[in-house]
């Protein structure tokens, strides 16, 4: 099929690539529905893709190359591919994404964990669409029925006394509010982070963050402690957490005044490369903390909404109840949306000074993070995250026991990460033949995430209506793509 539409297109295009785009866009739109139903590219022995009703619509933009250089000449030159020879993603249906000519991939990493319930979820869409013909915008000097009924809606799924909810734009922003919240309500500065972590871009947030490739060169705001990552794979105590939650103690008498304003984490590192906690870990330092005095932050950035499959928060994997708890991308399913869930206690701490938020909660927003929440419920997604996550789990693991490359098989439900590495022993990581099966698996039809600092985890987190179907596609490209190495 690529081998016709290339036809197609060096035929429209006589040779020289010099014409006029509408006589090339009908050659392409001529093959698109048929390409829709194909992978994206499809040598005779590849896997095949599960079928799925949906036509991509013409696209009618520039090409490729022409985004590409406009993006090279007018954005932020820190900007950065996932792949050698980009892909245009133009339109998004649940777990599928198309190019520009209308190819289909499977889309194993959601837009960065963010597409939670689905691309263009019909249910979201028409909630979104709904508001946007009513109200876009006044902010809270007005009353609302959808922000109100949006924060009792997201409190009512929390446990214990979480019960107020601040709404922002972004993760960054959310954690930036709740390191404020925990300086203001205990009256102390210093913050326990972990290293591996990575809470957001702001200047406040650069600063937790504990991976060098994360951190500009320049001050990184002062009073964050980065304390040993509990990492079961790559850390010096396994799977022990308590023993690396006795570090935690260490840092409070050593680098602190014996009080901290809190301690913030991920239950499993995304950016880290889905790095889970170690058993037992949370306990420990939650209740460290609180001694010193300060409040436990959940970063549930990634985690939250029931991608994780046993629990609907991913810190109750762990057993504990944090005193505040941030989420942001899957909350709006790709929509600027995000926020902060704290106990009144907490809140009235910043009470005494005015805050505001121009965007933050705003009626269309509202309205799309509250069908996300029904779709969720509706869909069971967290029962289908726990089945479709432990069947792929499964399968992943008896691919790690044919490719030695693979180190690790890990994580929770649809938040999955495969790390690879040279040797296994020493645990060297495999840059390089990471993102040549990430490539390979593009061409195949399979986009997937990659994290970890060194860049060698893939971090496997699809919009969470990914079937058994897909995950069983997905294994079977990677297979093909490691025995290429
Ligand atoms: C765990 C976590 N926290 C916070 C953030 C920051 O979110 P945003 O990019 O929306 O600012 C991210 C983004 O990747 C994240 O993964």
């Amino acid at each position: 099929m690529a081998g016709i539409l290339g036809k197609a297109i060096a035929g429209a295009t006589g040779g020289n690539g010099s014409l006029s785009r509408s006589l090339l866009s009908q050659a392409v739109n001529g093959c698109r529905a048929l390409m829709s139903s194909l992978p994206a590219a499809e040598p005779t022995t590849a896997p095949r893709m599960p079928d799925f009703a949906h036509t991509p619509a013409p696209y009618t933009g520039p090409p490729a190359e022409e985004v590409l250089a406009l993006r090279k000449q007018y954005l932020s030159p820190s900007l950065f591919l996932h792949f050698k020879k980009p892909v245009m993603i133009v339109e998004g249906k649940m777990q599928y994404l198309y190019d520009e000519r209308g190819r289909r991939y499977l889309d194993a990493f959601a837009g960065i964990v963010t597409v939670s319930v689905g691309h263009c979820h019909p249910a979201v869409t028409e909630a979104i669409h709904r508001q946007n013909s009513l109200l876009q915008h006044t902010t809270t000097i007005y009353l609302n029925n959808q922000i109100a009924e949006y924060a009792k809606e997201l409190a009512d799924r929390m446990p214990g006394n979480l019960k107020v909810v601040y709404f922002v734009n972004s993760g960054s922003e959310a954690n930036d509010m709740a390191i404020m919240m925990a300086r203001l309500h205990t009256g102390n500065w210093d913050l326990i982070c972990l290293r591996n972590a990575y809470h957001g871009m702001s200047i406040g947030t650069m600063g937790t963050c504990g991976q060098h490739t994360w951190k500009q060169p320049m001050p990184q705001g002062f009073g964050y402690h980065h304390a040993l990552n509990p990492d079961p794979y790559r850390g010096a105590f396994g799977d022990d957490g308590p023993r690396y939650a006795a570090d935690v103690a260490d840092l409070i008498s050593a680098a602190t005044p014996g009080r901290v304003a809190g301690f913030v984490a991920e239950s499993i590192q995304g950016v880290g490369g889905a790095v889970p906690l170690a058993t037992g870990y949370l306990p420990e330092v939650y209740k460290m903390i609180r001694a010193a005095g300060g409040v436990c932050i959940a970063d549930e950035v990634q985690t939250g909404f029931g991608r994780t499959g046993s629990h609907y928060w991913g810190f109750q994997r762990q057993g504990v109840t944090p005193d505040i708890v941030t989420m942001a991308k899957g909350i709006g399913n790709g929509l600027p949306l995000a926020a902060v869930v704290t106990t009144p206690e907490i809140a009235a701490s910043m009470a005494g000074r005015l805050h505001f938020n121009t965007y933050g909660g705003n009626p269309v927003c509202s309205a799309g993070g509250r069908a996300v929440l029904r779709v969720v419920d509706e869909e069971r997604r967290q029962e289908h995250c726990a089945a479709v996550g432990a069947h792929l789990t499964t399968r992943l693991q008896a691919l790690a026991a044919k490719h030695d490359i693979i180190g690790d098989v890990r994580g929770a439900g649809l938040m999955l990460g495969v790390e690879l590495v040279k040797d296994r022993k020493t645990k060297e990581p495999a840059k390089a033949e990471t993102a040549a099966v990430m490539e390979t698996m593009k061409d195949l039809g399979v986009l997937m995430g990659k994290g970890g600092l060194h860049g060698n985890v893939f971090r496997i987190k699809p919009p969470m209506c990914f079937s058994a179907r897909d995950a069983d596609f997905l294994v079977e490209v990677m297979d093909v793509a490691l025995d290429k190495l």
